[in-house]
């Protein structure tokens, strides 16, 4: 097994390096091959919505590391990706990750090899959206998560004083190097994703958001439990995704193309002060 770990802070040894190399470790005690990628330290730039990756299945027209990453993934049977928490969310280092590999959701390359999603965050309950932030990176790949979790520290190097998520972090790890995909993480409320993200909609309905999956509220077991409806497909389905590219995405290149002169020219007069949405 090669496993490969991806850090997302721009805190060299600070504690998301710390939890992603004890993943490392983890591994590495079962006999694999580990590499570790500091993401910051490849400078990717933004994407900048060309398209070209999507509409003619290009390499980025951005000329940075991303190679490398690609290459790196390449490599990899299992990843572990690990943010900082930065106002409640993932670094934005794993948001423009997330856009510069918008192509490989289409393309599926890296679909079925196990990732290992966490997050350092510095208060209890003021990481609502970081970790799903990070799995996400694996649920569009198509990448199955084997765990995700947070562990809590502010200054770089105080996650020794979570040894829950060290220990986690090594247990995942150790997994990853045996090869296991099967799903060992908390329960949470969605079956699919694992995350606490169902909401109540005003109409009663329930519904997965980072899932796109409806559903309703069970009574069971003392609890309440989020049931998907009988036969809706997560958005990361290969149903799904394959309908959303190749029935909602790849069609707009053409149209658009076909109506550029039109669109052009509205926002010509929009530019001189019009308001071409507006019927004449
Ligand atoms: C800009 C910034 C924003 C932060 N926002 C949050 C936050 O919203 N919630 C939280 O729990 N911790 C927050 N933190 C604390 C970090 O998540 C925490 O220090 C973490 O351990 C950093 O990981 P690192 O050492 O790998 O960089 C923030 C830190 C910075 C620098």
């Amino acid at each position: 097994m090669n496993v490969l770990g991806l850090s997302a802070s721009c805190r060299q040894w600070g504690n998301t390096d710390i939890l992603v190399h004890t993943a490392l470790r983890g591994a590495d005690e079962e006999g694999a091959e580990t590499r570790f990628l500091r993401i910051p330290d490849l400078g990717l730039g933004p994407c900048v919505g060309c398209m070209a990756c999507v509409f003619k299945d290009r390499d980025c027209v951005q000329k940075d590391r991303l190679p490398e990453f690609l290459e790196a993934m390449r490599w990899a049977d299992a990843v572990v990706l690990g943010s900082p928490c930065y106002v409640l969310g993932a670094t934005a280092q794993v948001k423009n990750l997330h856009d510069r590999m918008i192509r490989f959701g289409i393309r599926r390359e890296f679909v079925g090899k196990p990732g290992l999603a966490l997050v350092a965050a510095g208060v209890p309950g003021w990481e609502p959206l970081a970790l799903s932030q990070v799995s996400l990176f694996f649920l569009f790949l198509g990448m199955p998560v084997v765990d995700q979790f947070i562990g809590h520290a502010q200054g770089p190097g105080e996650i020794f004083d979570d040894p829950v998520a060290c220990d986690r972090a090594l247990e995942a790890g150790r997994a990853l190097g045996r090869g296991e995909t099967a799903y060992r993480g908390d329960p949470g409320a969605c079956p699919v994703c694992h995350m606490d993200l169902v909401t109540t909609r005003p109409d009663g309905a329930a519904h997965c958001l980072l899932c796109d999956l409806p559903g309703t509220w069970e009574d069971r077991d003392g609890g309440r439990r989020f049931v998907p409806a009988p036969g809706a497909e997560p958005r990361w389905s290969p149903g799904s995704m394959r309908h959303h590219f190749e029935e909602r995405i790849l069609p707009s290149g053409p149209r658009f193309k076909a109506r550029i002169r039109e669109i052009r020219e509205r926002i010509g007069q929009f530019r001189a002060g019009g308001q071409p949405w507006k019927s004449v």
